[in-house]
């Protein structure tokens, strides 16, 4: 019997590019028995084509030129080269010529995803870009297919490998920020230039990806609240420890009746909620459906196979599923942005050795300023710098100011999560 071949066009050969590769290879057989096709790699786009490989690849295959992708009879074009540009235009042009397009390029989506949505349902082709939120874990392909009759109320997660990885290391073996990023630069956990993902901007594109596919629209990016992790210390996640909870880089959207909100940020989880068991590098996505209950979805969410897997999972499904339009992607102006200080209970953490750093001073002007406070954890090192973690109710940043500026303390508030939430 002949399998037709499908030719496919790779814009990238880094960490992805070379999972999708050994992905076909390893999986060649299999996938032409059950697709009934075979998948034929016949240009991969890379910057340099001179370049030290992981993956074999002959030399007419390797190009640096996006034309030459563009005019090899391609009918899929798989985008895992990274960035806005020229990523958008090298998509845009091949969906423009009727390929098919996958991706893995969350920022990509994040900010030219309603366009490319939209041009993909003129041109009737499939924009697949499972890869693009939380790697190996198959989030979308749920949301798109088994979630259709449940309202979503709430989702959240942590969708970020490489801050989970920093803030496991932190909390087990005590360490700095910077002693562990080093750590994970040397493992390949973390980038040269970290930023993007300790400072929260891989997991706000991809909170705002999952929000289109839930909610139908998301927020413009600038109106993400979103906060990284750089600025947490030992000391920080050490108390939070001991008051019974875990500081995680939680991103969360939730619809209320005022619009949705997205927001990013370290949070305070107790040991026994379930994304406080996620650790290293994993990933883990928590569902709330009005029918279904809590859902959580967690396994490795980047890495060359997991991520590639789930490239080549879309592959599978766009060569097997005729094409239906994609539901169009809005951005709405988002209700007033929440502040952590405002919410019903955080974890505070403050720091200082002024005369007024005391607990009873603190506590008396919480009090006194109708602030509850639940629970307490107080240090004092040898040098009369207090420490403390508070658990506190209607904490407010006017409050908060006047710690720093009438008591001399540092102070950082973590939202908080209850274990049932
Ligand atoms: N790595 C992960 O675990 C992971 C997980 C989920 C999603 N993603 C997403 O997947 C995409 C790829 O990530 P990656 O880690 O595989 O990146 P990478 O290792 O840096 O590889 C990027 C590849 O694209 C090529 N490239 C980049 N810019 C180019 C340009 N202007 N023209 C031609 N070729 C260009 C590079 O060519 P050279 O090899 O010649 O430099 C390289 O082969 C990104 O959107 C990323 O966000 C990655």
């Amino acid at each position: 019997m002949s399998v037709e071949v499908v030719k496919v066009g790779l814009l990238g050969l880094g960490t992805v590019g070379g999972g999708v590769i050994k992905t076909i290879h390893s999986q060649q057989e299999k996938l032409a028995a059950r697709l009934g096709k075979r998948i034929e790699i016949v240009k991969a786009l890379v910057r340099d084509a001179e370049k030290e490989r992981a993956v074999q690849m002959g030399r007419t295959v390797l190009t640096t030129d996006f034309d030459e992708v563009l005019h090899s009879g391609v009918d899929i074009v798989v985008e895992v080269m990274g960035g806005v540009e020229p990523a958008y235009d090298y998509v845009r042009a091949s969906i423009e010529k009727g390929c098919h397009v996958v991706t893995a390029n969350k920022e990509l989506l994040a900010k030219r995803g309603a366009e490319l949505v939209e041009l993909a349902n003129r041109h009737q082709v499939h924009l697949a870009y499972e890869a693009s939120v939380a790697g190996g874990i198959p989030i979308l392909g749920v949301l798109r297919q088994f979630l259709r009759t449940n309202d979503i109320t709430g989702i959240r997660g942590i969708l970020n490998g490489t801050t989970n990885f920093i803030l496991t290391k932190m909390e087990a073996e005590q360490l700095s920020y910077q002693e562990v990023l080093r750590e994970a630069q040397e493992l390949g956990y973390a980038e040269a230039d970290p930023r993007s993902d300790v400072e929260g901007f891989d997991a706000m594109y991809k909170l705002y990806i999952l929000a289109q596919l839930v909610y139908g629209e998301s927020l413009p990016l600038a109106e993400v609240s979103r906060k990284g992790i750089a600025d947490l210390t030992c000391g920080q996640i050490r108390i939070a420890s001991e008051l019974g909870y875990r500081i995680k880089l939680i991103a969360q959207a939730n619809q209320t009746g005022d619009g949705i909100h997205l927001s990013v940020e370290p949070t305070a989880l107790p040991l026994d909620h379930p994304l406080a068991q996620i650790q290293d590098s994993y990933n883990a996505v928590q569902l709330s459906g009005n029918i279904v209950g809590d859902l959580l979805f967690t396994g490795r969410g980047a890495g060359e196979m997991p991520t590639a897997s789930a490239v080549v999972e879309d592959l599978a499904y766009l060569l097997t599923q005729p094409f239906t339009p994609h539901p169009v992607w809005k951005e709405r102006e988002g209700a007033a942005k929440e502040l952590s200080g405002g919410r019903e209970q955080s974890l505070c953490y403050v720091e200082g050795a002024g005369p007024a750093a005391t607990p009873d001073r603190v506590l008396q002007f919480l009090r006194a300023s109708g602030v509850e406070v639940h629970k307490l954890k107080v240090q004092f090192d040898l040098g009369g710098v207090l420490r403390a973690g508070l658990i506190t109710s209607g904490l407010h940043e006017e409050h908060t100011d006047l710690l720093r500026s009438d008591f001399g303390l540092q102070v950082r508030c973590f939202p908080l999560l209850h274990a049932s939430e």
